[in-house]
């Protein structure tokens, strides 16, 4: 077709999570010129209007928009739940215009579903669910893999609870393990964050991130703006039409995340911006002593995910502090008053941190009043 909108690509990412696609590849997904229609006759009425849309491998695209503009149909269009009635998609290279039965359903296997009408099996158990999805995948009860994925959603300790049993962001975390336990090429989720709380919707979006290090790729409905910052892309949906389609890069991901902490949410874009330019990424395995009293301060951090342990010693004995988790930032302390690291801090999880070396730490509190008025706020808060 003659009407291809430029590939966007999927920016590199500095924390080395993403690899950028190679741009022989096939995309994982190509939406061109498509329309649909609901209803007959008189009540017939577009909610398509000719959307293009190029996804390539290892991708996470996030889709937003109102309610009611399209997102949940081109959704299911494009996971082959729908007939495609005008223009063209396809997933890993292959048509879905035209497909039907066998072919159809092929497409189907090929992608992971998560849908906020979960539907699962009363009578079956957390483990049973999962167990199900694989057996009708490959025949198998693979109980590492079963067990694995649950215990990675948090669900370790629910194996063998029933849906009725479980909370609601329980069951969805259920119906995530259930759509990705076949490692699916394609992950299609509407709203998938909805039910849960910042805490658990991260661990749901954090997991798709570390597929998506495996080649998996991913497009997300969500109206859910603490999860904005996995995205390589943002693609809204406005009137049945994709409106924009931005490439996120690293500082606009991290200048987003920015945006949602206190201490710089009343920074200016521009100062904002800025101060993402100069950020860094680093990523610490449970347990890691990331800082250790006495040490000299060169950094500040800011946790993006994951948590840590704030830990002083006082007359010889360790003692745990605080804890702190997303949107939280320490190590600010040292940079202020060139005194030690008064505090050891230990990640509790895996913890992904964005740091500012010292001088650019100073920069930023010099040159913007309200950051350092804010700083200084919860500096006396901890005392
Ligand atoms: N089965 C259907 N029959 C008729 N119209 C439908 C059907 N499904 C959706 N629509 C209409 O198509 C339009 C797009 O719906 P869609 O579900 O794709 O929106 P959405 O962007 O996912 O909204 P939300 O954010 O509320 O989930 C809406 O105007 C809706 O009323
Ligand atoms: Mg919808």
């Amino acid at each position: 077709m003659s009407m291809d909108v430029p590939d966007p690509r999927s920016a590199v990412r500095n924390d080395g999570i993403l690899s950028p696609p190679s741009p022989t590849s096939v995309p994982a997904v190509e939406v061109r010129g498509v329309n649909h229609f609901f209803g007959e006759g008189e009540t017939r009425n577009q909610v398509l209007f000719d959307n293009h849309l190029t996804i390539q491998p290892g991708e996470i695209v996030i889709m937003t928009g109102p309610s009611g503009s399209g997102k949940t149909t081109l959704l299911t269009l494009i996971g082959g739940l729908r007939t495609l009635q005008q223009g063209s998609i396809r997933v890993y290279g292959r048509e879905l215009y035209g497909l039907a039965g066998t072919d159809l359903v092929a497409v189907r296997r090929e992608v992971g579903f998560i849908f906020q009408r979960h539907n699962l099996l009363e009578a079956l158990t957390a483990y049973q669910n999962v167990r199900m999805a694989l057996e009708l995948r490959n025949g198998g009860d693979d109980r590492a893999r079963i067990v694995g994925i649950l215990e990675r959603l948090k669900l370790g300790h629910r194996l063998h609870y029933k849906p009725a049993q479980l909370s609601g962001g329980q069951r969805q975390r259920v119906a995530v393990a259930r759509a990705l336990v076949n490692r699916p090429r394609l992950i299609l989720a509407d709203e998938p964050t909805a039910a849960l709380d910042a805490e658990t919707g991260r661990d749901v979006v954090n997991y798709l991130k570390e597929l998506s290090a495996e080649g998996c790729t991913s497009l997300i409905v969500t109206h859910d703006n603490r999860i904005l910052d996995v995205a390589t892309r943002i693609v809204n949906m406005v009137d049945g039409r994709i409106k924009s389609n931005v490439v996120v890069t690293e500082s606009v991901m991290t200048a987003l995340f920015l945006s949602k902490v206190p201490a710089f949410a009343q920074l200016h874009p521009n100062a904002l911006a800025e101060v993402a330019d100069h950020m860094g990424r680093e990523r610490f395995p449970a347990g890691r002593r990331i800082i250790s009293q006495g040490d000299p301060g060169d950094k500040f951090y800011l946790i993006a995910s994951g948590s840590v342990e704030v830990l002083q010693t006082r007359d010889g004995v360790e003692h745990a502090v605080a804890r702190l988790g997303v949107g939280d930032f320490f190590g600010e302390r040292a940079l202020m008053t060139d005194e030690p690291r008064n505090a050891t801090v230990v990640a509790r999880e895996e913890t992904d941190t964005f740091t500012l070396k010292k001088d650019d730490f100073r920069a930023a509190v010099e040159a913007h009043g309200s950051l350092k008025e804010q700083l200084l706020k919860v500096y006396f808060q901890r005392q």
